[in-house]
């Protein structure tokens, strides 16, 4: 491997990482929530709407939430919701757990998963 070729890696490996670990606006994310709240509750008492409430989200096992009715894909994914997974999950629901049955297309912009991350952090 040439030295340019290193160089273009590591510029490559910056923006892998800067995206990843973009740290969010939690004011900023509250808004973006406004895109999940038609189905998805964020209170400890609101139980579950259309989806499962997301109080507490973060740090749970995906498709545990007393009382939801989940798809196997969802309950048998095994996944944990780290920052990283909700922000993939949330980027393309269906890339992360192919046959779930949230009906949400996914939010392509970076700065705006970073922000209702950091809201969904907020959520405990
Ligand atoms: C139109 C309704 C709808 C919208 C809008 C929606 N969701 Fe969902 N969501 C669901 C459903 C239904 C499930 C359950 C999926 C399954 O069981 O396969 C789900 C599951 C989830 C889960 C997994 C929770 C768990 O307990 O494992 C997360 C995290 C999540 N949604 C986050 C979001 C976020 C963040 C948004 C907004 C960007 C959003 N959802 C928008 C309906 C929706």
């Amino acid at each position: 491997m040439n030295f340019r070729s290193l160089s273009m890696l590591a510029t490559f490996a910056a923006i892998v990482s800067t995206s990843a670990l973009a740290a969010g606006n939690a004011a900023n994310g509250a808004g973006v929530f406004d895109r999940c709240a038609i189905c998805h509750s964020n209170t400890k008492t609101g139980g579950n709407k259309i989806g499962p409430n997301l109080f507490g989200v973060v740090g749970r096992k995906a498709g545990t939430y007393p009382g939801f009715s989940y798809s196997s894909a969802m309950t048998s994914s095994g996944i944990i919701w780290t920052d990283a997974k909700l922000d993939a999950y949330i980027a393309s629901p269906a890339t992360l757990v192919p046959g779930n049955k949230m009906p949400f297309a996914g939010i392509t912009n970076n700065n705006q998963r970073a922000d209702l991350i950091a809201y969904l952090d907020t959520l405990k």
